[in-house]
């Protein structure tokens, strides 16, 4: 007998209007945005919607460079570091007539909707777009950096985490064997995300970051205070925007105060944005894609989709690049009492 199993298709009921759908990754890539690329496309097909990708962000948009995108399309990307549709910077979309060109190319595409992914700068040309062309789009925070107010972690911020935690481990196991200082700097512009959570995970000296400012009268006295604790290494781990100099240069001024440790620093660089998305990043992605088409259909627009307390919100764009995520005071915390 042939057993036939019905799964009940609970598309979404589609209030906007909307029968196709784009979406590109923008900015500075992030592990985890192709996971998003595959939900949103997948979603927009369960809901009988046509879905096409838009390859180098809003550069690919200003040129028209699009593909129709099919549940296939979007195969064994869930596992991969990068993003299959390509990213730039575009500062043409900065300019007016760049986005004008890119309303044209999506008229006369047939392209309803938008699904962006990307950081505060690929939701700053979002918010204008949608404001001058009255343009229906989402955004999927999508960087390493963690800096967008809306959502408690941003896709790829915790594969970046991992990724320097690896780094810094082996790096502990030389610092070790020589009585070394190491001077270890990670990547997040000018947000010290990165930077506190990998400090505190590694079991760092000190973390320096752009959201505290710490003498480097202080961090000789720690090091010297752990001298006395007999401490034959040490890591300090330096945020790439913090405020007093990168990693090479406080090594340096470390390095005339406090002689007796011999210092070496190691930037970690674009390593931190690569590899396979670790399954936090995956299921956030996941989520955070099927969530921004889904809102498109219920008529939302102009606004960001973000996990907050394992929920779904949305925040607007202006408020999502305008406002501030702090960093956890606690995590601070912790990092100073587990340093000494
Ligand atoms: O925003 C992500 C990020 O990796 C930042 O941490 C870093 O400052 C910047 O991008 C580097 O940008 P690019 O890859 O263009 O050099």
């Amino acid at each position: 007998m042939l057993l036939v199993h019905y799964t009940e298709r609970l598309s979404f009921l589609n209030m906007s209007q909307i029968r196709k759908i784009a979406v590109f990754t923008s900015g500075g890539d992030a592990p985890g945005m192709n996971a998003a690329v595959r939900a949103v496309v997948r979603t927009s097909i369960y809901n009988n919607l046509q879905v096409a990708g838009i390859y180098r962000g809003y550069e690919g948009l200003m040129e028209g460079d699009f593909e129709e995108l099919t549940v296939r399309s979007v195969n064994h990307i869930l596992q991969r570091g990068g993003t299959i549709l390509k990213s730039a910077r575009s500062a043409e979309f900065r300019e007016k007539a760049g986005r004008e060109k890119a309303f044209a190319k999506l008229k006369s595409s047939g392209i309803d909707a938008l699904v962006a992914i990307g950081g505060d700068g690929t939701f700053t040309g979002a918010h204008l777009f949608n404001k001058e062309f009255d343009f229906p789009i989402i955004g999927i925070p999508g960087t390493i950096d963690n800096d967008l107010f809306g959502t408690d972690f941003t896709i790829g911020f915790d594969t970046a985490l991992n990724t320097v935690i690896e780094a810094v481990d082996k790096i502990r196991d030389t610092a070790a064997s020589h009585n070394r200082v190491f001077f270890v700097e990670v990547m997040g512009r000018d947000a010290g995300f990165i930077a506190a959570h990998a400090g505190v995970a590694s079991g760092a000296l000190a973390v320096l970051i752009p959201e505290r400012n710490m003498p480097i009268e202080d961090l000789v006295e720690r090091l010297k205070e752990a001298r006395r604790q007999n401490k034959t290494s040490n890591i300090i781990i330096v945020a790439e925007g913090g405020k007093s100099g990168n990693a090479t240069e406080i090594a340096a001024k470390v390095n005339e105060l406090a002689p007796f440790y011999e210092t070496k620093v190691t930037i970690l660089g674009h390593i931190q944005r690569g590899g396979s998305p670790s399954c936090f990043d995956r299921n956030l992605a996941s989520r955070l894609g099927v969530a921004s088409v889904e809102m498109l259909l219920q008529g939302k627009r102009d606004c960001m989709v973000g996990m907050i307390n394992q929920k779904v919100v949305a925040t607007t764009f202006a408020k999502a690049i305008t406002d501030k995520l702090t960093i956890d005071p606690e995590l601070i915390r912790i990092a100073d009492i587990l340093s000494i």
